[in-house]
């Protein structure tokens, strides 16, 4: 079996060193610092590796290992050695304060940096920039200037958002590029760092039986679907500023659909697949006002308890406008695809947490069985499943003879499982990508014009949006979302999964 993802030559040769500016941050609390332990845990990170936080709040080393080390966890393993090794790679955590465009305080963090990077070989650097987008260029090129390696690789993980339509990333493209070579971006998707969506090409073109259904002539619709069962809590003023289609339809959910309507690549080396991931991005029409519906959650009371609406959110502008929900209809103009709708559904403040792939088969032709029991139509139907989340698993709806005497025929799943199948944890997706950016492993990293294209498919419907000021449909937060998604459904002929 060949393993992507795991290099162990010059690791005793090199040094690197990973920052995370925005260190102060939620995302670098939440995820990258417990994603960092959980590699070195599992000793994926070199020997001479150290981690340096960066922000403009001022902490010394010691407050900033309280900070992260409150949110680190020893969920991979019972092992009585979880403690030690947490001590240890705090041990190997620092804090440089400093501001966002200074070339003079990022010599500062470049000179400590050099400290343990002496006497070896080559000393690379991860730079993962978790701060708001405003301020990306600023370091990008104060790191770059003043804290770039001289004598390994220099990379830096952009987080998203990345632009706000096709002008503003074009304009931040353009301003990345005066200080990194594409080779050195790693604009990162996590939803590309899942495991089932990792699997999605293994699932597709390593099996014999997925691949000759992939299509038209056997798919009736494609849903991808993202649900949250909480609201925006605590993140509206960013949220309002990007709304639900921005923040994940454009991005993750569009990610997934290219993975999966994409043509086989040549290779699984990083550009043949993000060349195929672009060739269908450009295939797919614009995305029309009258193939989306809008929505935005309220406020929704409980057995006694009140769930706030999105306009009860503190850092949300009164009046906002701002859909909380979305679902689009998208179609591929290609040979594979012509007809099919693909249906990409997100929001937040919904009755339940998942995320997942529904892939519609149509109808057998002349089902022998249905014509005979009168079985209806959709228990005749088959479905795929890719549960992306959470209990991750691949599941097939199939019709099946009930066990017995008699004739009867039933829906029932051929059930893959993880948790049943894997007695294994699934790493954590920013685990998955840290690792793939230190490897140099380009893959699940999002190559600048398939932004372009993503943005260009994205940005008319959204101005008429703004511009026509669309009124979104009201939700009860807890709810399934606006019955205008049922109607969108309706009139392509789909039902939602
Ligand atoms: P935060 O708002 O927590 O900002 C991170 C750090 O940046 C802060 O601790 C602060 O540090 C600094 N900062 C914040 N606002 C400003 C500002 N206006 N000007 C200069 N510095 C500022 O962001 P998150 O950690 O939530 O997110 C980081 C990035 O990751 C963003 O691009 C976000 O869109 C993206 N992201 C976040 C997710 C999440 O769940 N949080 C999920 C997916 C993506 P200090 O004041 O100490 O300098
Ligand atoms: C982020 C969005 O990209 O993804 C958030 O900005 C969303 O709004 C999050 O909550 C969902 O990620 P996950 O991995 O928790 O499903």
């Amino acid at each position: 079996m060949q393993v992507y993802g795991l290099q162990e030559e010059n690791w005793n040769e090199s040094a690197l060193s990973i920052v995370v500016v925005g260190a102060s941050g939620d995302l670098a609390k939440k995820k990258i610092f417990p994603a960092l332990f959980a590699l070195y845990y599992q000793d994926m990170l070199p020997n001479h590796f150290r981690v340096f936080g960066y922000a403009r709040s001022k902490m010394s080393d010691e407050e900033f290992r309280e900070l992260i080390g409150g949110s680190l966890t020893c969920r991979l393993s019972d092992s009585k050695d979880c403690g030690r090794k947490m001590d240890d790679f705090l041990s190997r955590c620092f804090y440089q304060p400093g501001q966002y465009a200074s070339d003079e305080d990022f010599g500062a963090l470049a000179a400590r940096m050099s400290e343990g990077e002496a006497g070896l070989a080559a000393a690379d650097r991860l730079f993962y920039l978790s701060i708001p987008p405003n301020i990306f260029t600023a370091v990008a090129g104060a790191a770059s200037r003043a804290a770039s390696s001289q004598t390994g690789w220099t990379r830096m993980i952009v987080e998203k958002p990345f632009g706000k339509d096709s002008e503003s990333f074009k304009q931040l493209s353009d301003e990345l590029y005066q200080h990194l070579r594409e080779d050195q971006i790693y604009r990162i998707d996590h939803y590309l760092g899942k495991e089932l969506i990792e699997n999605l090409t293994v699932l597709r073109f390593a099996n014999l039986v997925f691949e000759p259904l992939w299509s038209r002539q056997y798919i009736r619709n494609v849903q991808v679907i993202f649900s949250e069962n909480f609201g925006t809590e605590g993140r509206g003023g960013y949220f309002d500023q990007y709304g639900i289609v921005r923040d994940v339809i454009q991005n993750h959910l569009l990610q997934i659909m290219a993975l999966f309507a994409m043509e086989q690549p040549a290779s699984l080396d990083a550009e043949d697949i993000r060349n195929e991931k672009v060739k269908v991005l450009k295939s797919i029409q614009q995305v029309r006002l009258e193939d989306c519906v809008l929505g935005q959650y309220r406020s929704r009371t409980t057995k006694g308890t009140t769930l706030p609406g999105y306009l009860d959110d503190d850092t949300v502008p009164p009046n906002s406008i701002t859909p909380t929900f979305a679902a689009c209809a998208v179609f591929v103009n290609n040979a594979r695809w012509d007809g099919v709708p693909f249906l990409l559904k997100a929001g937040k403040a919904l009755h339940s947490r998942v995320a997942e792939i529904r892939v519609q088969f149509r109808h057998v032709p002349g089902n022998l069985y249905r014509n005979k029991l009168g079985v209806d139509l959709d228990k005749a139907t088959n479905e795929l499943v890719i549960r992306i989340q959470p209990n991750e698993g691949i599941y097939m709806k199939i019709n099946n003879k009930v066990p017995g005497l008699g004739l009867r025929i039933d829906s029932t799943r051929l059930d893959l499982t993880y948790k049943a199948k894997y007695d294994t944890h699934l790493p954590d997706a920013y685990e998955r990508l840290i690792l793939d950016c230190i490897n140099g492993d380009r893959r699940l990293f999002i190559r600048n014009d398939e932004l372009e294209v993503a943005w260009e498919k994205f940005t008319p419907v959204l101005k008429e949006i703004e511009q026509r000021g669309v009124q979104p449909e009201l939700y009860p937060y807890g709810s399934r979302g606006p019955v205008g998604a049922h109607y969108l459904a309706a009139k392509h002929g789909v039902r939602w999964g």
